[in-house]
């Protein structure tokens, strides 16, 4: 009963779980009536259509009671009387962009279909997922616009993407399609909630008040980028992660997009999200379609924890995919800051010995293996081995990996060319350039043109022979540099518009060809660190090096913002050398293994150099991470408090018996007291408390230090009282176990 359309077909109610989102018909309009906690009784809420003064234009001479300008819209088009950003807008034969979409029909189906050629959200046999699928058309241009709603009930999400199909007998140009438009009628208590940033900086979350005008979060670079995350909420000023109203939007795209929040001057506001029109255009010809990207919506009441979890829940089982997806994540190691580019066969044979003794599951070879590539001037184009430092080839250092009881890994970098590279002296034409201009350069390297198909076929190709003859059970597939002069040899001067979408559409093409034929290999997105994180890249690689930034203390408010919408699972978190390479940080090796150790725990650092103590140390804290990663991964994630001084995560596994409450704290100060935090959603029943020294733990004890058993209402309503501080930048963990 997810979807329910009325006698007279004026009135769509689509149910989840805990939530309702009304459509309404009027005079052929499709009008937004309602999104927020569940209705019983829908039909009790109609869109209230205003008594207008005739000063304002009314698109209707038989009905001037009203304006597009006030009325909710579900998909605004251009033009009549609604000057508020539209969600579509075309350029038609006639040179003009004014349209009047009216609905023509609905269908309802179970499941859920694909959106070709993007990623996106699916159902499964059984799951309880419904589409409603509005059909509208401007009679004037025979152009339909076909509105896709799917619900998961159990999820408590929406998603929405818009085909427009051309039954016209001329091009089209679609100037601008958002994904999803909602308009809050008479509404505008909100706050914007956005994770903002830069490389070593991702995903700090900004709110600010939602004032009398348009706010824009985009992404202009050709990736979704570090700058600004596809996610935007927007909330009650009240809500906390604890409590209180949320509305979110994530995009399953992974290059440019805009999300508008719009408050007009009746008080409503509008909330979009989709492509971004800026430098974008697309062309359809007569029977073609244009689908744009799936909006994933969500709405809680129970603040950003309770929304948090309706994401994580649906990108863990319904975005991510393969054999990875209910697998626990193997603790790697990766060479990148053990050796930058400067290794040889033995020294990672060196890295892969410790690695072994101490237990680690995968060694990843980070860059600098191929080519010529001792420095980031040379050689990304050019995938094959670079015999000088590895004279056995990547076969002969698989293998010894292998013998070591790891799995084998293996950087590639393969959207981008090196001016220095045997790849751009063939073929200077294969990157991204506009004739006339020079080809700015971005660590020292240019863009190749993923909307060409030799160019991706190029890229399958050169992958697939690595792949297929090495045993190769991990890829990182790094992006290092944003997109600049975007134009495309190929394409003729009136398609130049559609390069920057057309790459990130060949993109896909190259993932699902590679990640769908090595099924067995675990994908890692990255790009520069975290600047894709994204629901697109999830849907292809099952989790993300979250940040190039690996200090203990700036890494916990990057997870932080990261959690909003994405599970601990999908972020890639590792130990790294103190001194921080980044930030020249020193923060001891238990504080930097608890930081990494609730998210996806790998090491980045060079093992050889550990004394016999740090590697005692390490061989315990992977031992007990094996023993906790299924609840850490796979549990439940609430953020119970972050502020300068402290921040705490705690995980819920899956079988509610045991919650891991992980305490970081930043500088220390003197004479002050213990800390008390109340922990919130510990459920019902007494709880054993240990305090566990990672450094100590080994595989059947924990330590008891006390037996005493709290009722959880005391832990969740006075909380759990917090040791003194040791020093700055110290970390607790603790596991609460119900009796
Ligand atoms: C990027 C990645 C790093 C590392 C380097 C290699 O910066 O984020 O993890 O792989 O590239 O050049």
């Amino acid at each position: 009963m997810g979807i329910i359309i009325n006698d007279k077909q004026n009135r769509i109610h689509l149910f989840t779980e805990n939530t309702s989102y009304v459509l309404e018909v009027f005079e052929g309009e499709l009008l937004h009536a309602y999104w927020g906690s569940r209705l019983e009784l829908p039909e009790a809420f109609m869109v209230p259509i205003e008594n207008m003064s005739s000063f304002y234009p009314n698109p209707n001479g038989d009905n001037k009671t009203y304006s597009l300008d006030i009325l909710p819209r579900e998909f605004p088009d251009f033009g009549r009387s609604d000057y508020r950003n539209p969600a579509i807008r075309l350029r038609l034969e006639d040179g003009s962009s004014i349209t009047k979409f009216h609905v023509s029909s609905f269908e309802l189906s179970k499941g859920k279909p694909v959106v070709p050629g993007l990623p996106a959200t699916y159902a499964e046999d059984g799951d309880l997922v419904e589409t409603l699928i509005v059909e509208l058309i401007d009679d004037k241009s025979s152009i339909h616009a076909y509105l896709y709603y799917s619900i998961f009930e159990t999820y408590d999400v929406i998603t929405r993407h818009v085909q427009i199909v051309n039954k016209s007998q001329t091009n089209v140009l679609v100037d601008l399609a958002m994904s999803a438009s909602v308009d809050f009628y008479g509404d505008h208590d909100f706050e914007m909630i956005h994770f903002n940033g830069s490389w070593a900086r991702e995903r700090e979350l900004s709110r600010v008040s939602v004032s009398k005008s348009t706010h824009i979060i985009e992404s202009r670079r050709g990736a979704s980028s570090h700058m600004q995350n596809p996610l935007v909420l927007l909330a009650r000023p009240s809500t906390t992660d604890l409590t209180g109203d949320v509305y979110g939007m994530n995009l399953v795209y992974s290059g440019n997009y805009k999300a508008v929040v719009e408050v007009n001057s009746y008080d409503s506001t509008r909330y979009q999200m989709g492509l971004n029109d800026f430098d974008f255009e697309w062309q359809i010809e007569p029977g073609k379609s244009f689908f744009t990207p799936e909006v994933v919506m969500t709405f809680s009441n129970e603040g950003f924890n309770g929304m948090s979890y309706n994401y994580h829940r649906l990108y863990q089982n319904r975005l991510c995919r393969g054999m990875y997806r209910d697998k626990e994540r193997p603790i790697l190691i990766n060479n990148w800051e053990a050796t930058y580019f400067d290794f040889d066969a033995q020294k990672i044979k060196d890295i892969v010995d410790v690695a072994s003794d101490l237990e680690m599951e995968v060694f990843v070879l980070d860059d600098g293996w191929f080519g010529k590539r001792n420095s980031d001037t040379t050689s990304l184009g050019d995938w094959y081995v670079n015999k000088d430092k590895l004279p056995d080839g990547l076969t002969g250092i698989s293998r010894y990996t292998e013998s070591k009881e790891l799995s084998f890994g293996l950087w590639f970098e393969p959207e981008m060319v090196s001016l220095e590279s045997e790849l751009y002296k063939k073929h200077p034409d294969w990157c991204l350039h506009t004739e006339g201009h020079s080809r700015s350069e971005g660590r020292n390297q240019l863009v190749l043109d993923l909307s060409r198909e030799d160019v991706q076929n190029y890229i399958i190709e050169s992958l697939d022979l690595i792949l297929k003859s090495h045993p190769i059970k991990y890829v990182k597939w790094d992006m290092n540099r944003n997109m600049t002069e975007v134009g495309s040899k190929l394409l003729l001067a009136s398609n130049q518009r559609e390069v920057s979408h057309r790459y990130i559409l060949g993109l896909y093409r190259i993932l699902e060809t590679i990640t769908q034929k090595y099924s067995h290999i675990l994908f890692e997105s990255c790009s520069g660190g975290g600047g894709r994180f994204d629901p697109g890249m999830l849907y292809y690689m099952p989790q993300t090096w979250t940040s190039d930034n690996t200090d203990a203390h700036d890494r916990i408010s990057i997870q932080y913002g990261t959690s909003y919408a994405y599970p601990q699972i999908t972020m890639g978190a590792h130990v790294s050398m103190s001194p921080n390479h980044q930030v020249g940080r020193e923060i001891d090796l238990e504080r930097r293994t608890l930081t990494a150790m609730m998210a996806n725990m790998g090491y980045e650092l060079d093992l050889t150099v550990l004394t016999s103590h740090e590697c005692e140390q390490l061989k315990n804290h992977i031992r007990y991470y094996k023993r906790i990663r299924r609840d850490i991964q796979f549990g439940r994630l609430y953020r119970i408090h972050h502020d300068e001084k402290r921040t705490a995560f705690m995980i819920e596994s899956e079988d509610q018996k045991r919650y891991y409450v992980f305490y970081y704290r930043g500088l220390n100060r003197p004479n002050i007291t213990k800390m008390t935090l109340p922990l919130y959603y510990l459920s019902e029943g007494g709880y054993q408390i240990r305090k566990i020294d990672i450094d100590t733990v080994i595989e059947d004890s924990i330590p008891h230090e006390d037996e005493t058993v709290y009722p959880a209402s005391y832990l969740n309503k006075k909380g759990y009282t917090f040791d003194y501080q040791k020093h700055d930048f110290d970390g607790q963990l603790l596991v609460f176990t119900k009796l």
